[in-house]
């Protein structure tokens, strides 16, 4: 398939750590067969990601949800204009406005540890208005397995504020796949982390892709240490 934009341009302002796993996560949403689907993007923020699908599958219809007013004004300045894509204000956790097996694709970015203190519920609901053979898709989680990385998680939080920021277990994702039938976890950022250090210059962009690269090798030989990633994509199947 040809994209409007392709996912190394739609990736780029990523940070070099990063780049591995939003290149995984983005690919495997074109990968879903959305020519013609629908769907649900949750706790879209400034809506790039829906309007990135939207404007590349014009066929296929984009709802775009996130409970910030403002997040929302921003995205529709930004992506209003594709016809393709809706952009509503709501909690997301509350779903009962769309149909049961309504959607292909649920997907959401930097958004199941903003929604830990009930996956039960947002898991139920997300696997409701899937069709069976659908797919819930989270790209860039954070992992609290590995201390080193949750004490640099605490000192960055300390100085933010930032008051629903926190990382995900093992148990929380297997967890969310009680109303699925199947889930891949795929982890990120082991010595990759490190990347994010890095000037964004062409050197450090190889050296971020030789690492991950690593990291990569890592997880294939010991899948055991996948738990110890910094961060995570998951991809759950209805
Ligand atoms: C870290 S931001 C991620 C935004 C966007 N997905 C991105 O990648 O830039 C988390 C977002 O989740 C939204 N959010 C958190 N809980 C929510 C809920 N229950 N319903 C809807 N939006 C929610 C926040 O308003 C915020 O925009």
């Amino acid at each position: 398939m040809r994209l409007v934009v392709s996912v190394e341009d739609a990736i780029r302002h990523y940070r070099l750590s990063d780049l591995s796993l939003f290149r995984a996560g983005y690919r495997a949403l074109i990968g879903t067969g959305l020519e013609s689907g629908r769907v649900l993007e949750v706790c879209c923020g400034h809506g790039d990601l829906s309007g990135w699908l939207a404007s590349n599958h014009p066929q296929a219809r984009v709802i775009a949800m996130d409970r910030s007013e403002d997040y929302v004004a921003s995205a529709r300045a930004k992506h209003g204009h594709l016809p393709n894509l809706e952009l509503l204000v709501g909690d997301v956790l509350e779903l009962s406005r769309f149909e049961p097996g309504s959607f292909d694709v649920v997907v959401g970015q930097a958004t199941m540890h903003h929604l830990a203190h009930d996956l039960d519920r947002a898991s139920r609901q997300f696997s409701r208005i899937l069709k069976p053979g659908g797919r819930c898709v989270f790209i860039y989680e954070p992992l609290g397995h590995n201390p080193l990385f949750s004490a640099v998680r605490a000192a960055h939080f300390s100085f933010t504020s930032w008051p629903d920021e926190c990382n995900l277990y093992e148990r929380q994702i297997q967890a969310f796949a009680a109303h699925f039938t199947r889930y891949e976890f795929q982890p990120f950022n082991l010595f990759g982390y490190w990347a994010k250090a890095l000037p964004n210059i062409s050197l450090s962009r190889s050296i971020g892709e030789l690492l991950a690269r690593l990291d990569a090798g890592i997880f294939k030989a010991w899948p055991r240490s996948g738990k110890y990633a910094a961060n995570f994509n998951v991809i759950y199947v209805r």
